[in-house]
């Protein structure tokens, strides 16, 4: 069976990516064939660099003004792109060029606390401020607006009273190590 191939996408600590990298990392047919990061100093390039995961990083210009990241991946050929905490909008030649093979992850139950400005703790603080008693993760297609690509899976936590931005981040994450590896596997045996 030929090999499936990953390419992640990541702007932050990364702790994604090394929950996906570890889950596929026996895997007969499956492989994370690269991280692209557009941060310099992001965590996940000290992970990948401990995991001896190939990593790369482009900068602005070269994601949305020439055709650098769409060539470096047209030459990789992924089987699904999957972005893993990446905080820019892709850009819509990424998305024809790679139609129903991009995903993303969200730290909530979307169409609930998405859109622009709302990821990492700022997603956990309104969740608290609003006094919601669940929250959770989604797990999406990409298309050209912020979170509204159509829902691929779902995952629900409670949200108790004494529960802070902080604690619902962990638990948020949980939900992430768990459900988002499979749901790669699942898409991945379609691809
Ligand atoms: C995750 O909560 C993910 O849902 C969001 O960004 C965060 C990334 O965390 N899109 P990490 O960098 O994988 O630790």
């Amino acid at each position: 069976m030929k090999t499936k191939k990953i390419v992640l996408f990541a702007s932050g600590s990364g702790s994604n990516v090394e929950n996906i990298f570890n889950y596929f990392q026996e895997h007969p047919n499956v492989e994370v064939s690269c991280v692209l990061t557009n941060k310099r100093s992001a965590q996940v390039i000290d992970r990948c660099n401990r995991l001896k995961i190939n990593a790369l990083y482009f900068n602005r210009h070269s994601f949305y003004n020439t055709g650098f990241v769409c060539s470096v991946l047209k030459d990789m050929k992924p089987d699904l792109i999957v972005l893993a905490g990446f905080l820019w909008k892709i850009p819509s030649n990424l998305i024809e060029t790679f139609p129903d093979k991009i995903i993303n992850i969200h730290p909530a139950l979307l169409p609930k606390y998405g859109g622009k400005g709302m990821y990492g703790s700022n997603v956990h603080k309104a969740v608290k401020e609003n006094g919601e008693t669940e929250t959770g993760i989604t797990i999406h297609y990409v298309n050209e607006h912020y979170d509204e690509g159509a829902i691929i899976q779902q995952a629900k936590t409670i949200v108790e009273e004494e529960d802070t931005p902080e604690s619902i981040a962990a638990k948020v994450h949980e939900l992430e190590y768990e459900h988002f590896p499979k749901v790669i596997e699942q898409l991945l045996k379609k691809a």
